[in-house]
């Protein structure tokens, strides 16, 4: 039987590294790149780049992707947190970085992918809670994934036969997640104080964990409208996602 193929970008650490180890268990060939590169071994194959060089993206996925004719699966994952502060105190700069990496590389992405004769069936936007919640503090990164939803919703109408969709993978322990709980200020933004129980109770996913939930809930995400912006927590842990919802803005 053919292998399956997946493309993921950002799979240095955190997320995207979990799903590149859980897809190579699950028999994909996964192709990835990031600026430090990847450690795992096995059917992977992986290049170093820098998303922000985006003038730079299309020659990378020529060469990453050269022969491929078909990816079940594309996660765009890449992505950077930014500092946890007021947003009338953050520059334009500051904004402008966060979405150097967050929104506007998927962009040129996309529009490689489509222009490409690579077969999709499906494309995950890795988003966040955030861009729904408007927490204190969560200015340029909350700004990021709110648009890139927005991206996946509009790059919907234009790629025909594939599914789009936009996820927030719940908590997940990572490099992001350690900044949230340890340096940033937790008394002047108080989403952060349930981040830091979650972490104290033990409710944040390891990465392999975040991966094998996006795994099982690929087949679910199709049931919604290409384009479309879904909490996993929304289809697979509903309590959790209805406290979320309820903790808006509280500590
Ligand atoms: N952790 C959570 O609880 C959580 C919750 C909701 C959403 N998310 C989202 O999940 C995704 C993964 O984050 P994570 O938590 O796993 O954090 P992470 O460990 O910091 O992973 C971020 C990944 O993005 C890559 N990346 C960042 N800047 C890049 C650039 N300029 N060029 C190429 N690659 C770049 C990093 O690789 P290099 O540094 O090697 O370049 C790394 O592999 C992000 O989109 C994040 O917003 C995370």
């Amino acid at each position: 039987m053919m292998k399956k193929n997946a493309l993921i970008t950002g799979n240095s650490s955190g997320l995207g590294r979990g799903l590149s180890e859980i897809l190579l268990a699950h028999g994909y060939r996964v192709f990835g790149c990031s600026r430090r590169g990847c450690d795992l071994v096995g059917d992977i194959v992986d290049i170093r780049c820098d998303l922000r060089d985006m003038d730079g993206i299309a020659a990378n996925l020529e060469r990453l992707l050269d022969g491929v004719e078909r990816l079940q699966l594309v996660v765009l994952n890449a992505g950077m947190l930014g500092e946890i502060k007021h947003i009338s105190k953050t520059s334009l700069d500051e904004l402008r970085r966060i979405m150097d990496v967050n929104l506007w590389p998927n962009k040129v992405i996309l529009d490689w992918l489509l222009e490409s004769r690579i077969r999709i069936d499906q494309i995950v936007l890795i988003s966040s809670g955030a861009a729904v919640l408007g927490n204190k503090g969560w200015g340029g990164y909350a700004l990021s994934k709110s648009a890139l939803n927005m991206l996946g919703r509009l790059y919907a109408h234009e790629f025909q036969g594939t599914h789009i969709a936009s996820i927030a993978p719940g908590l997940i322990a990572s490099s992001m997640m350690d900044y949230l709980c340890t340096e940033a200020d937790s008394d002047e933004f108080p989403a952060l104080q349930r981040l830091k129980s979650a972490r104290e109770e033990g409710v944040v996913l390891s990465p392999i964990e975040g991966a094998e939930r996006i795994l099982e809930a690929l087949p679910r995400l199709r049931e919604f409208e290409s384009g479309s912006y879904i909490d996993l927590r929304q289809i697979l842990a509903p309590d959790e996602y209805q406290a979320l919802i309820e903790a808006r803005n509280r500590a």
